[in-house]
């Protein structure tokens, strides 16, 4: 096992036991929201992004990030905010999705109406966990404000709501600019919460928060790119979901080929990892991460 597998195997563990804490039990009423919530979270997802955020930490210079509860909250709260994005993403309004995480999407089990109050409730809980990290890092007034701020602008109609409407009406007219940017808002925006919030939770100098502002930022757009690859050379059994529905999307794959989209997430992930040069050795499994990117298969 590398370190990297490791590390991600340990952050999963450390979100996935705050989530269980946190989520309503199925028993708790309404049960049929709280079901819902805990189907759509606890899923067998990537956690990438809180393995984002607690390798932050790292770069940040704090050793164990994963005990630590304002990042072990933190965590959770991009979980919830992140699961919420799929379950409405899957609606039949939206991508109309039929598998995530290998299994049927949130609304094909419990209908559209409860899918829709467990994502909004999924985005209550994950700004409540978001407030509740920020009283556990004691940053004081000033910075729980522009923490939740960063939140809401993160998730608002500037950020990935905007992206994904974006996504909607552009659909099949796209040029690469504006892919770039629908891709940067509706993926690159969460990610760089990640790292940008877990930059207030640590108090990081403005030097160390534009680098992994930076990072965060190709590594998104990245993510996203190796996203649409996965829906072109990808499998459902690897994957978890439908491929080949997005050749109509903006795209990267559909504008300049495949060959092309490898190469730009090249380029990207390599500019990422250069703008982690102020870290030294903190930073690597940030930049394995980066290189987990490229390969990634699901
Ligand atoms: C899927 O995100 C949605 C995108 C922004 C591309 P992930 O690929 O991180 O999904 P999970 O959490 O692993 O299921
Ligand atoms: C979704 O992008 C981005 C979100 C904000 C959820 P996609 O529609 O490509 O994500 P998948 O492929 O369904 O996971
Ligand atoms: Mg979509
Ligand atoms: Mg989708
Ligand atoms: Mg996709």
């Amino acid at each position: 096992m590398t370190d990297l597998e490791r590390f991600l195997e340990a952050s999963r563990a450390s979100v996935d036991a705050a989530l269980g804490a946190t989520l309503p039990s199925e028993t708790e009423p309404p049960e049929v929201v709280h079901r819902a919530m805990r189907y759509a979270v606890l899923g067998a997802g990537k956690r990438i992004r809180p393995a984002l955020a607690f390798a932050t930490g790292r770069a940040l210079g704090v050793r164990t990030p994963m005990t630590e509860r304002r990042f072990t909250t933190f965590a959770a709260a991009i979980e919830c905010i992140h699961a919420c994005s799929l379950v409405l993403d899957d609606l039949p309004c939206m991508d109309d999705a039929t598998l995530r995480r290998g299994r049927d999407t949130c609304h094909r089990v419990f209908g559209e109406a409860h899918a829709i109050l467990a994502a909004d409730a999924l985005l209550m809980l994950g700004f409540d966990l978001v407030a509740q990290a920020g009283d556990a890092a004691a940053i004081g007034r000033r910075d729980l404000v522009e923490l939740i701020r960063l939140a809401a602008q993160t998730v608002g109609s500037s950020g990935m709501i905007g992206g994904q409407s974006l996504d909607l009406v552009t659909r099949g007219a796209a040029d690469l600019g504006s892919t770039e940017r629908i891709h940067r808002q509706k993926t690159g925006v969460l990610f760089q919460f990640a790292t940008r919030g877990t930059a207030i939770l640590c108090k990081a100098n403005d030097a160390e928060t534009a680098a992994l502002s930076a990072y965060a930022k190709n590594v998104g757009l990245a993510f996203q790119i190796t996203d649409d690859l996965l829906d072109f050379e990808g499998t459902t059994a690897k994957t978890g979901k439908d491929v080949g529905r997005d050749a109509a999307k903006p795209n990267f794959v559909a504008l300049c080929g495949a060959a092309q989209a490898h190469a730009i997430v090249h380029e990207l992930l390599s500019t990422a990892k250069a703008s982690l040069a102020i870290f030294d050795s903190r930073a690597r499994m940030l930049h394995d991460i980066a290189d987990r990117v490229e390969a990634r298969e699901s």
